[in-house]
């Protein structure tokens, strides 16, 4: 299972890759907004630091527009997946892209049949959003589920990149399902290593060591 962040905060993804188990990273128009910076400056600053794909969002919506930034995203590094919407004119601009060699990620994912339609045109990955479907009381994990299957049944290769997570328990079930990636925000991968039986095993070990320690002083100073 591959581990992307959600975000385009560099302090994140910058804290995410020390840990040593960071595989990409998922950006959006709003989560840019976020962070008030020239977008493709902030864009090529996250590849260089990011060892894996970095998707980077179109904002065009018609077939030219998409083509267009594409192309000027692709440019900006090697590790770029352009993120394209799942429209009628992004399905065609994910095959003409594909034929180009750039990669794409095709985004707000909600039904199967989208899906679908997003591998026949080649993309390369698939971005349910589970979160939102949760959100108004659908099962977005049931969707991740589906495309699984679908894309196993007739051997589709476009990756099922698991979006729109809001907690360590939607990681866990993509995982059990078999999902390529999981993108999230980087309160969950916080709260991914957090056990409190770690914490207070660890106390414990190290508390025992501490006293350990101390009889063996004492027992020296005895000695002496
Ligand atoms: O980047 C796409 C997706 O992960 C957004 O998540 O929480 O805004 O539904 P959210």
């Amino acid at each position: 299972m591959k581990i992307f962040l959600d975000t385009a905060n560099l302090e994140e993804i910058k804290e995410a890759a020390s840990w040593g188990i960071l595989d990409g990273v998922t950006t959006n128009p709003s989560l840019i907004a976020k962070e008030k910076r020239d977008f493709k400056e902030l864009i090529q600053e996250i590849c260089a630091i990011v060892d894996g794909d970095v998707s980077a969002e179109v904002i065009s919506t018609d077939f030219d527009g998409m083509v267009k930034e594409a192309r000027e995203l692709a440019r900006l590094a090697d590790n770029i997946v352009v993120k394209i919407p799942l429209i009628k004119d992004g399905l065609k601009a994910v095959k003409f892209l594909k034929s180009e060699g750039i990669r794409t990620n095709v985004t707000l994912c909600f039904s199967p049949t989208q899906a679908i339609l997003a591998a026949k045109a080649g993309a390369y990955y698939i971005s349910p959003f589970i979160g939102r479907l949760d959100d108004i009381s659908s099962d977005g994990m049931n969707l991740v589920k589906q495309i699984v299957q679908i894309y196993k049944n007739y051997n589709f290769e476009t990756k099922v990149l698991v979006a729109s997570v809001r907690h360590p328990m939607h990681v866990v079930e993509a995982g059990l399902i078999g999902a390529d990636v999981v993108t999230m925000p980087f309160k969950v991968l916080e709260q991914m290593i957090k056990h409190p039986l770690t914490d207070i095993g660890l106390e414990r070990f190290l508390e025992d060591w501490r006293k350990a320690q101390l009889e063996l002083e004492k027992k020296f100073e005895k000695v002496k």
